[in-house]
Formats: structure tokens, sequence, C-alpha cells
């Protein structure tokens, strides 16, 4: 099939675009060109790539016309953010493709109830991104129930892969944790510890996109989870990061309030980002739906990660 996917060379794309082209589908990438996909792929060569600027072009209102001017039958839109971007590539679909696949992510859910937290459970989401995410998974599942706009929705966890740091032990970005523990040196967390965080391997989420095109009625006006089979405790994960070294992991615990003294600002958002979201998605419904199977458990997905990272001189241990 002819397909499109926007935002093709970043982390997802890296994984799916190969997949498709190995497929033999006719894929279009649609970027700026300013990064290259994270691993090299001869694949790519029989990609035809556009470049653009989708805020750009959106903003001249001509986004949407122009995706569809390339004829897709299967449009894979990987960085729609607002729900404005979303009414504009839609209207300008309608009726015009056979499959409409946007990446969501689950902050859709914001605080859980039940857990593992299923596909079929009110949203509470928080947070401009996930309150945009939110917006947009409704308005694609209600065009699909009322308008027959053929729209699927996928929403990653923590994508993780090697090339690109993963969410730590302390539910943030800072390489220095890692280290820590490998080293065998204090770490302390947030509260108990026992906060969660749910990672899926990139090329997890590439599977199930293909899943999805495969399984294209089934999953039409639907959303799926796409992460590993397991959440994980900061705890558990610190402990078992130390363990890979060799090592006993060293903690300490403080309350919210004490520990984000004296941690960067920058670091102490993205652990109150993970933490107060704490995810634990359930898989059952893509598994049962799109034989999801995936290849990697969420510490299978970090060390791969980190492998890399230790590799690149990023992380010294
Ligand atoms: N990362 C996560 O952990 C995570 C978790 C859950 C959900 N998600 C969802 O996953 C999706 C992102 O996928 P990803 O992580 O694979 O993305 P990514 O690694 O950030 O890559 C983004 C892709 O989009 C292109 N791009 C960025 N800005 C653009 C623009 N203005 N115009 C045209 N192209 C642009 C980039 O290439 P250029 O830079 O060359 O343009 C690249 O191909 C989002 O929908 C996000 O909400 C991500």
């Amino acid at each position: 099939m002819k397909i499109v996917v926007i935002g093709g060379s970043g982390h997802i794309g890296t994984f799916l675009i190969p997949r498709l082209v190995e497929s033999g589908h006719d894929v279009t990438n649609i970027s700026r060109s300013q990064h290259p996909p994270y691993q090299q792929n001869a694949a790519w060569s029989e990609v035809t790539q556009i470049s653009l600027d989708r805020n750009v072009v959106e903003a001249s209102g001509e986004f949407g016309s122009q995706i569809l001017a390339l004829d897709p039958q299967v449009v894979i839109d990987l960085i729609c953010f607002t729900l404005p971007s979303a009414v504009q590539i839609v209207t300008a679909l309608k009726g015009r493709v056979t499959h409409f696949l946007a990446c969501g992510t689950i902050w859709v859910h914001g605080f859980s109830v039940v857990v593992p937290t299923t596909e079929d459970q009110p949203r509470r989401p928080f947070g401009e991104y996930g309150l945009q995410k939110a917006a947009i998974e409704e308005y694609l599942l209600t065009e699909a129930r009322l308008n027959n706009f053929p729209a699927t929705v996928l929403h990653p966890g923590h994508i993780v892969g090697p090339g690109w740091k993963p969410v730590n032990p302390a539910g943030n970005f800072n390489l220095s944790v890692f280290e820590k523990l490998a080293h065998g040196e204090e770490l302390c967390l947030p509260n108990f510890g026992l906060e969660t965080i749910h990672h899926v391997h990139a090329d997890d989420v590439a599977q199930a996109f293909m899943a999805a095109i495969n399984h294209r009625a089934a999953t039409i006006g639907e959303s799926f989870h796409v992460v590993s089979p397991a959440a994980l405790t900061l705890r558990g994960y610190a402990e078992t990061v130390a363990g890979w070294f060799g090592k006993k992991a060293f903690l300490k615990f403080k309350p919210w309030e004490e520990w984000q003294v004296g941690v960067a600002k920058e670091d102490a958002a993205a652990t109150w980002d993970h933490i107060s979201h704490s995810p634990n998605c359930s898989i059952t419904k893509a598994s049962q739906t799109l034989n999801y199977q995936p290849r990697y458990t969420s510490l299978q997905a970090v060390k791969e990660a980190i492998d890399w990272l230790i590799t690149a001189g990023q992380i010294k241990v």
C-alpha cells in the first residue's frame, strides 16, 4: 500500500519504517530532515523523503491538503499534539484514505483508578500534553463512530531503545542515576520508591503499528495501549539496575517535598510528571485484538538502552 508516515525518522519510525518497507509497502516519510533515524537500515533508500515543517505548513492551513496530494491509502501520524492539528488533517483526509493511525500516549489516562489500566476506563488526563492527546483521541474515535473515518489510536508508554536516554529509576533522564547504581553509590528516591513507570521498546511500538494495519477492520474506532508486559516500581527498577553491575542498590527515600530540594529543576519536573501519572497499563486488548506480543520486558528494553549508552560513553562505569 501507499503509506505516508508523518514524523517517521524518530524513535518509533527508526523501527517502523524498515518494517513497512520490508513488508512491501510504498513508504513516504514527512519530517524536517533535521535528525537522521537512530539506526541505519538499507530500507531507507526505498523511502520517499519529503522535508517540511508541519507547524509552518499547518499555520498556513495547507498541511492536510499537502498530505492528501500524496494520494496515500494509509496515513500514520506520529506527531500530532493538538486538537486543531488533528482536525486539519482529518478534514483533509475524510473519505480519501482507508486507514488513519495516530500515535497517542498512556498519559491520556491521567490518574489511574484500577490498575493495570484498561483502554475502556474513563479518561482523567492532566497537564497540557495529556489533555490534548485525550482530546485528539476522543475526536478521532468519534469521527470513526459517527462519520466512518477509519481512525485507530495507539498509546505507547515511555519509549526506550538504543540511541537515547530511557526514563531512569528516579523517573527522570539524568544519566548520573544509572552511574550511581553502577558504582553502588547512594541514590535517593522520592516517597517509598513504589510509584510506577511503564516503558516500551520502540520496536514493539513499531510491531503494534504493523499489527494495527494488518488487523484494520478490528482496529478502526479503537485505541490500544502499547507498553511492555508489566510496569516497574522505581525501587525495583533501581535494585535491578544495580544488580546488572554486581552491586546492591544503596537506596534512601524522602517524601516528595524534601526529595525535590536540591534536585535540578528539569529533573524534578520530569520525575514529577512520571510519578504523578504512575502508569501501569494493560496490554490485554492489544494482545487479543492485534496479537501484540512485546519482544521486550521493560527491563530488557532498558538494558539494551543502557548498554548502548555505555558503549557511546554517555554512561561511565
Ligand atoms: N517518546 C516517548 O517516550 C513517548 C511516549 C508516549 C507517546 N509518545 C508519542 O510518540 C510520538 C512521537 O514519536 P517518536 O518518539 O518516535 O518521535 P521523535 O523521536 O520525537 O521523532 C519525531 C519525528 O518527527 C519529526 N518532526 C519533529 N517535528 C516536526 C515538524 N515540526 N515537522 C515535521 N516533522 C517533524 C522528526 O524529524 P525532524 O526532527 O528531522 O523533523 C522525527 O522524524 C508522539 O505522538 C508522542 O506523543 C512518545
